[in-house]
């Protein structure tokens, strides 16, 4: 068989260049969110620690960052660290606390330079004091940026970030000696993603198709997009590929066409 030419060959970044090309801007999906998974799966394929996952998880992390802000999204929100990913063992959460915390200090000036907001979403008052604090270090830097709002959920589960909107909504009223008056709109005011649309698009790796207690409340409505790459495997192709089939997708929020 003839061997095929060099110049035949589609490189992955001609690939994406082409799948750009077909976007339509104007219809980009404005949130997109991300359930990162296969760090551990990566690693183990290749008999490394877990940690090992993590720290290449990092790179696609830096990488889809830009791909989004490069492609006008207005959100993107990254699952980094969940409630219940307390229950993995010590060393495991400690290297991805460092991770986080040497990715903010490694990123910041990065981030200010592309115009980049952070901010943490979930308990972060229960984090460990030197994440919190680059935490905030990092979201007060970039508070003035007014590209992509980058978020990442750190110690974050849906139903605790519901409870936690409620029972704040519930305190509020009753030291104002009202009765506590909900609704869908003032409520979404009270949980950690206040201020920012509702994700149109999640992207979730590893070929997983939960949830996982993310985004509960803002995923409504919530488009889904899987892959079988694995996180630590992602790159800006990937996240062009799951935007450029957006437009197509026909949201009827429940009503007809
Ligand atoms: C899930 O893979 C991934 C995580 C629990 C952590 C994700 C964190 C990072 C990519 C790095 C830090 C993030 C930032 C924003 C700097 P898994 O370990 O559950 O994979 P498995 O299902 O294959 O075991």
């Amino acid at each position: 068989m003839p061997a095929i030419s060099p110049a035949l060959e589609v490189t992955p970044e001609a690939a994406t260049a082409a799948l750009l090309a077909r976007i339509d801007r104007t219809r980009l999906p404005v949130h997109v969110a991300v359930i990162m998974d296969g760090n551990g799966r990566w690693a183990e394929a290749r008999r490394l620690e877990r940690g090992e996952g993590h720290a290449a998880g990092v790179e696609s992390v830096r990488d889809t960052v830009e791909a989004a802000a490069a492609l006008g999204l207005s959100a993107l929100t990254l699952f980094a660290f969940s409630l219940e990913n307390w229950r993995r063992p010590a060393e495991e959460v400690e290297a991805l606390m460092d991770l986080v915390k040497r990715y903010l200090k490694l990123e910041t000036g990065n981030l200010i330079a592309n115009s980049i907001r952070f901010r943490a979403l979930g308990r972060v008052h229960e984090l460990p004091r030197d994440v919190r604090e680059m935490v905030a270090e990092t979201s007060a830097a970039t508070a003035h940026c007014t590209g992509l709002a980058m978020n990442v959920a750190l110690n974050y589960g849906g139903r605790a970030e519901i409870v936690d909107a409620a029972r704040e909504f519930a305190r509020r009223a009753l030291a104002e000696g009202r009765v506590p008056d909900l609704d869908e709109g003032a409520f979404s005011e009270h949980l950690s993603t206040r201020g920012l649309p509702d994700p149109d698009l999640l992207i979730r790796t590893s070929g997983e198709m939960r949830l996982s207690n993310f985004l509960l409340f803002q995923s409504a409505y919530t488009e889904f997009w899987t892959t079988e790459t694995l996180w630590p495997d992602f790159r800006r192709r990937h996240l062009s590929e799951a935007v450029v089939g957006f437009p197509r997708r026909i949201r009827r929020y429940g009503g007809l066409r």
